[in-house]
């Protein structure tokens, strides 16, 4: 499908009209102006937008092999060629200005350089990673966070940021799990959007919006065995249902490129996938914006099997709608010489070039180029009190207290002494998580910082590492248990070092690394109260003392306040209320698992055998925590549920409410959450699907109802021939608090042209 001038344009203002969103129409004069430069352009020049290449102007390490030029002399000559159209992971005003004068006043058309980079939770405040945020089930709040990282990146002269990730990430064993919102779909589609708008902000225009590049397009987060770069193995449909409609949601969000994944999908990598970057991408899902290779995409496509050389890569990527190639340099290499040739045709080249073009537009390059270089904004708009604040509380609400059996929260004025130990206590290079790059290392608030705050008397808190993050230390273990036995309480902190996830961190378990299991265990056999703080990038299993502890909390990576956030929720400033975005297996070798598992023949029901069943002979194959778990101080039942009516016609929509009561002595949120099952389909459906949430507050002994409505969308799935259907019948609906409980409900799907009622 090649789009010409007035479909991309159409297309844009379609788009944007029917998000309603912060998109500006482009006016004609624009598109004139465009097509003028397009008619100017030399097939090098054409290239060189369609290039976008690591800033050696402003160079950072991020985690990427170094590869491509590395000098500010090479890259500047490149630039006044008018041979690159993009700068991407430096930060900085001063080196962005350079670069932007060299391209507007220093090259042939003098077209504006787009600065782009990975800014995934924060640039030098640093939020929760995506994953912790994403425990608080609150788009609100990830739109918040997404503004404050926006008007800190575009302070340091960046115009787009590669977030927000939008892969379903189904096996906790990926350590990129740890960049997106978790293992569900609907949970990633409503924070995929949150974070776009964030980002963007309401006009694209603005010195502060920061564009937004949804990744990895597609699958990633099905790689087999979670194999980082694997590949992926996919039924059509599967495709359709849980890993595209994330990208469908940040698209309608106003999200104008995204970036092509490295893996291949049923045999054909990504990077070349035509059907899947052109027939779904643009026809099937309607995109007009402009589709990133990610880092050397295209050239890895000699390695992955599928191009002959560095100029059949560089054709297959072109041909299959890769836009704008990061850091190979192939297509500056080779496109002039592939159209002279006649292997690619200068208009799918014009359509690329347009699409780039056409978003530097949009965003107001050409009207300003030095929109979001300003040295005043960078002093004043980066690391404010208030981004530090917002990150405390989006630290706590990242929180999931996992089990608790009354220990917490703990008194802050009471005199009692606590033992913190762990490789994390006083910690401060594994507070940020991975793709933090740009945040200043030791600014972060570790947990003893947070602890000895919120302590009436800091003297009572002692602190011992215990054991390294993967090694023993020599005495270590005697001197920690020694002091557990000497205090009131032990904080145990626990878990995975930030490099541990994130890109090429798979991991074949996902475990507490065995010297801090050790120290875990012997300082249980103390039996004091004991409360676990995990620290992790991805779902975990756990085990002995760490499993046994008193209470646990999944701390995740919380970034620059997170001793504070931590601090806040032990002594019940915050009441935790996050809820699991990833369900926690008992072992390792359940991966890849998730809540919204098929039932198979041979399911296992709640209290008959085990004998011959789908489980594992070694492990039950359920959650330890299930996915929408996570407790409170305070006590929440749900009672009283009611529909509206139990048979929902074709057209219409059923209201489903529940009670809820704050049955506890203190005041609480819950996020109560409502699951349906489709209980026969001509496609096997899973066992509970997340539809909606709802997060209630209560004091004391207070009731709320909580509503929901259900229509037919929300019970549709992607059938045969990939075809979006709801199939009248019966369907199972839970209102509850985790993915594993519920008030249980029936209502009846009836087909249009049944007699109603
Ligand atoms: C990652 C992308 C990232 C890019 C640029 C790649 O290795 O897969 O997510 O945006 O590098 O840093």
């Amino acid at each position: 499908m090649n789009l010409d001038r007035r479909t991309v344009l159409s297309g844009i203002i379609a788009s944007a009209i029917a998000s309603g969103l912060p998109f500006r129409a482009l006016a004609a004069a624009e598109v004139a102006r465009v097509d003028d430069l397009i008619k100017r352009m030399t097939i090098e020049e054409k290239a060189g937008q369609m290039t976008c290449l690591a800033d050696s102007f402003r160079p950072f390490n991020p985690p990427n092999p170094q590869v491509g030029i590395q000098d500010e002399k090479r890259l500047s000559d490149e630039i006044r060629k008018g041979r690159v159209g993009c700068l991407f992971n430096g930060i900085g005003v001063a080196g962005a200005r350079k670069a932007q004068e060299l391209a507007v006043n220093g090259s042939r058309l003098g077209i504006p350089l787009l600065f782009a980079g990975d800014v995934i939770h924060g640039l030098k405040t640093i939020f929760p990673v995506p994953l912790g945020e994403a425990s608080s089930f609150d788009p609100g709040l990830a739109q918040r966070t997404a503004r404050a990282m926006a008007i800190e990146a575009t302070a340091a002269g960046l115009h787009l940021t590669f977030a927000p990730m939008a892969d379903v990430a189904r096996d906790q064993r990926w350590g990129r799990v740890v960049e997106g919102a978790g293992e569900d779909v609907t949970l990633t589609s409503l924070l995929t959007a949150a974070r776009i708008r964030g980002f963007q902000g309401r006009d694209l225009r603005k010195d502060d919006s920061l564009l937004a590049c949804p990744k990895h397009f597609a699958a990633y987060g099905a790689v087999a065995g979670g194999l980082e770069y694997g590949n992926v193995d996919i039924s059509d449909e599967t495709l359709r249902e849980t890993h595209l409609p994330p990208f469908s949601a940040g698209f309608s969000a106003g999200a104008l490129t995204t970036m092509a994944a490295f893996n291949e999908i049923n045999g054909v990598p990504a990077t070349a996938d035509r059907t899947l970057l052109t027939d779904i991408l643009r026809g099937e899902m309607g995109f007009h914006g402009f589709v990133f290779s990610d880092y050397t995409a295209d050239e890895e496509l000699i390695a992955h099997g599928f191009a002959e050389d560095e100029r059949d890569a560089a054709r297959l990527a072109v041909l299959a709608g890769v836009d704008m190639s990061m850091q190979s340099g192939l297509y500056i290499r080779y496109l002039p010489d592939l159209v002279k040739s006649g292997a690619v045709p200068m208009g799918t080249v014009d359509v690329a070039v347009r699409r780039i073009l056409y978003v530097k537009m949009a965003m107001g390059l050409f009207d300003n180029p030095w929109r979001s270089l300003d040295e005043n904004a960078e002093k004043s708009r980066i690391e404010t009190s208030g981004h530090r604040a917002l990150a405390r509380e989006a630290g706590a609400r990242s929180i999931v207290l996992l089990q608790n059996d009354g220990v917490l929260p703990l008194d802050a004025g009471r005199k009692q002494k606590i033992a913190l130990i762990g490789p994390f206590g006083e910690d401060k290079t594994n507070l940020y998580g991975p793709w933090a790059f740009y945040g200043d290392p030791g600014k972060g608030i570790d947990v003893a910082s947070g602890l000895r705050e919120a302590m009436g008397d800091a003297e009572l808190l002692s602190v011992m590492p215990g054991c390294g993050i993967q090694d023993a230390i020599d005495g270590g273990i005697e001197v920690a248990v020694k002091a557990a036995k000497d205090a009131d309480i032990v904080i145990l902190a626990v878990g995975e070092a930030q490099d541990m996830s994130g890109e090429a961190q798979s991991r074949t378990t996902i475990e507490i690394p065995p010297a801090q299991q050790a120290l875990a265990d012997a300082v249980a056999a103390v039996k004091k109260p004991t409360v676990v703080l995990l620290r992790h990038g991805r779902a975990l299993a756990i085990h002995g003392g760490v499993a046994n502890a008193n209470a646990v909390l999944a701390t995740w990576f919380l970034g620059s306040e997170a001793g504070n956030a931590i601090a806040d929720v032990l002594f019940g400033k915050v009441d935790p209320s996050g809820k699991l975005p990833v369900s926690f297996p008992w072992e390792s070798g359940q991966e890849p698992f998730f809540y919204d598992r098929k039932s198979t023949g041979r399911p296992v029901l709640a209290r008959g055998s085990t004998e011959y069943k789908a489980r594992y002979a070694t492990t039950d194959n359920s959650a330890r925590y299930p996915f929408g778990h996570g407790l409170s101080y305070t006590q929440f039942a749900l009672d009283r549920l009611q529909l509206s009516d139990p048979a929902l016609r074709w057209d219409e929509s059923v209201t489903i409410t529940a009670r809820l009561t704050n049955k506890g002595k203190r005041r609480g949120s819950e996020t109560v959450q409502l699951y349906i099952r489709d209980r026969v389909a001509s496609r096997t459906r899973p066992i509970r699907e997340f539809k909606k949430m709802e997060r209630v507050t209560l004091e004391p002994g207070e009731s709320r109802a909580v509503r929901f409505t259900l229509a037919r969308a929300d019970l549709e799935f992607v059938g045969a021939g990939n075809r979006r259907l709801a199939e009248p019948g019966v369907f199972d609906i839970w209102v509850g608090q985790s993915s594993e409980d519920g008030l249980h409900g029936q209502i009846t799907l009836y087909a249009a042209e049944l007699p109603q009622g």
